[in-house]
């Protein structure tokens, strides 16, 4: 890809430094967040005011390298770029470091200790399910006897403790002689919310370095005991969290949920993007509510996007009250066809994390 701009006397001096700069105004197309946030940029260099740039992203939509290489020109031209040759590659190199006293957001990453796996469950979209799929797929996964923790991230609107009836947890909560949070018991599970901690404060108006903190101090701030899997529910959306989440801990992977109809499909693909450009593996789409709405948005999301389809949950109207009594679906109703399609979804993301069910 090329382009040439013959700007008449530019006497500005671009240098690597200045267009890695000027890279943190580039959004990716359709999301809100920038290429160096997204650590995409490899490689810079400028000579004369011809730039290249290496970018390292893995996208299966066929429109995000035009769109990515127009709105880079469009940022360069005007600091006196002449020409800007912009390489995609896949993402393997380690990207450019942010500089000039900036601390780098995802060089402190770390993986939890006791946590084999951390997995998050989020949409595009609110109000899918989200929280009613990740509280059901992890009770199925420790009904397949793996250890499953539950963490909920939803800093603008928690509901596990109402999913999971521990409305007192606030103040039952506890932490550790080395001031980590104790985890609650809720139907087996060990499982902390950040409703627990919100007192009278409002995250609604926080801003993103606020929210990122608060999530960097909370993901990493639980005594989890041994786990094998801990799942993670995600406000709706590809906002704040999700990215501070990945800058926090090392993912293994996202489990996307969407609703039948088309409009809701728009919205996975897109929390399928901001996964990708944050390098967590889609481990694939849930279709829920299915049947209600109509029928199939989850397969087709999946198959273009090039990831696996994990399953569809019927509309089920039980699963509301249930949801509100605090007793989810897996338990109260073991055997129902909404469970066995919750279960199924639970194998699919079991294998895809190297477990095999032994029948
Ligand atoms: N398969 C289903 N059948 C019927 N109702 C369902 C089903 N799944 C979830 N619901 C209901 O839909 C509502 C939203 O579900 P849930 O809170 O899990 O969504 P969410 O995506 O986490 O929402 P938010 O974006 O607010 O976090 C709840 O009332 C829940 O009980
Ligand atoms: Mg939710």
């Amino acid at each position: 890809m090329s382009v040439t701009h013959e700007s008449a006397a530019d006497t500005r001096i671009l240098t690597s430094e200045s267009v890695t700069n000027a890279l943190r105004y580039v959004a990716y197309p359709g999301l809100t967040r920038d290429l160096v946030t997204f650590r995409m940029v490899q490689h810079v260099s400028v000579c004369d005011g011809r730039v290249k740039i290496r970018l390292g992203l893995h996208t299966t939509d066929e429109s995000i390298p035009g769109r990515l290489e127009s709105s880079i020109r469009d940022a360069l031209v005007p600091l006196g770029a002449t020409s800007v040759v912009v390489e995609i590659v896949e993402p393997t190199a380690s990207p450019v470091r942010a500089r000039h006293g900036t601390p780098d957001p995802w060089s402190d990453q770390v993986r939890l200790a006791s946590v084999r796996h951390v997995i998050a469950v989020g949409a595009g979209k609110g109000g899918v399910g989200k929280s009613t799929v990740a509280v059901n797929v992890a009770l199925a996964l420790a009904g397949d006897g793996l250890r499953v923790g539950l963490l909920d991230a939803d800093i603008y609107g928690p509901s596990l403790p109402i999913l999971l009836g521990i409305e007192d947890g606030a103040s039952r909560v506890r932490m550790s002689a080395e001031k980590h949070i104790e985890p609650l018991h809720a139907h087996g599970l060990p499982m902390i919310s950040f409703g627990f901690f919100l007192g009278e404060g409002s995250p609604a108006i926080w801003r993103g370095p606020m929210v990122s903190k608060a999530v960097k101090q909370f993901a990493r701030g639980v005594a989890w005991p041994e786990l094998d899997v801990l799942v993670v529910d995600l406000p709706p959306g590809t906002g704040d969290v999700p990215l501070s989440l990945a800058q926090a801990v090392a993912l293994s992977g996202a489990v996307i949920v969407t609703q039948p109809p088309r409009v809701a499909a728009a919205e996975a693909r897109k929390a399928a993007e901001m996964f990708r450009a944050l390098d967590v593996p889609v481990i694939g789409i849930v279709e829920n509510m299915s049947g209600e709405f109509g029928r199939g948005a989850g397969p087709a999301v999946a198959s273009e996007l090039g990831v696996p389809f994990l399953g569809e949950i019927p509309f089920d109207a039980s699963v509301v009250d249930e949801g509100d009594r605090g007793v989810p679906t897996m338990i109260e109703r073991a055997h129902s066809t909404t469970a066995l399609a919750f279960d199924g979804i639970a194998a699919s993301v079991a294998a895809a994390l190297g477990w095999k069910r032994v029948p």
